[in-house]
């Protein structure tokens, strides 16, 4: 039984300004904790989720590698864009959260979130669509390789790679992305450096579709989208 049974939760669609998904945030993370909640809520001003949905094709099967609360999935259930979606991720309590978020939006039959150890243990698919954003700057170096072709791998022929993370450059909108995760994950994370997605996309032979940096605020992003062959 959810606490605040009468939340509304404002709908949305693939226009949403960052202030429209700031209310939708926080209706739907209503079970959250503050400050997290909180969090949640104004990530969209510093997130490019608004250039991600772009990339998801209508009636897709969706797997988020390291979903956190799930913020895409459940934006992409709200909007009604996805068949399912399923999360996983190896930190538990966020995946509270997503579940919690997806009871709200009465997306439940549609999401489903997984706790795993490691991406191997992620369901095998495959999807259409293989979401991984702001996951890889927490992967120790020497497993990034990896982690990447784990994701990869679990992607349809003909299907896409989603892929965002922090950028490594410019150095000062790097630092502000260090400072903003040693501020709430004590960790001193290290960015992906420059070229290394398309690398590792390549020894899978996955084709880049787009390329994209974004700044956002102080902070910058690199999207990248990788479409696998059909054969
Ligand atoms: C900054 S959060 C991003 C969460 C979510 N993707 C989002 O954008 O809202 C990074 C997430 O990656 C997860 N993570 C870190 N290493 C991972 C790994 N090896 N496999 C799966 N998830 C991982 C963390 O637990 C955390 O939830």
């Amino acid at each position: 039984m959810l606490a605040h049974a009468s939340t509304s939760i404002p709908s949305i669609d693939a226009s949403a300004t960052p202030a429209q998904l700031r209310r939708f945030f926080y209706a739907a993370y209503c079970d959250t904790p503050t400050p997290l909640r909180w969090l949640s809520a104004v990530r969209p001003y510093v997130c490019p989720f608004d250039k991600l949905l772009q990339f998801v094709r209508d009636g897709a099967d969706v797997l988020d590698v390291g979903c956190g609360a799930g913020s895409l999935l459940a934006l992409l259930a709200a909007m009604k864009k996805i068949r399912r979606g399923v999360g996983c991720d190896v930190t538990a309590a966020p995946l509270e959260s997503a579940r919690a978020a997806a009871q709200r939006l009465g997306a439940e039959n549609i999401l489903t979130f997984e706790l795993i150890r490691s991406v191997a243990e992620a369901p095998e698919g495959p999807f259409d669509t293989v979401a991984m954003v702001d996951v890889l700057h927490h992967v120790p170096p020497r497993d990034r390789s990896d982690v990447f072709a784990a994701a990869v791998r679990r992607v349809k022929p003909g299907g896409v790679f989603l892929y965002k993370d922090m950028t490594a450059r410019p150095g000062g909108r790097r630092l502000a992305h260090n400072i903003d995760d040693y501020i709430f994950t004590r960790e001193w994370v290290e960015q992906v450096p420059e070229g290394a997605v398309e690398a590792w996309a390549g020894d899978h032979r996955l084709t880049l579709v787009h390329d994209e940096y974004l700044p956002r605020l102080i902070y910058g992003h690199e999207l990248r989208v990788f479409q696998r062959p059909e054969r």
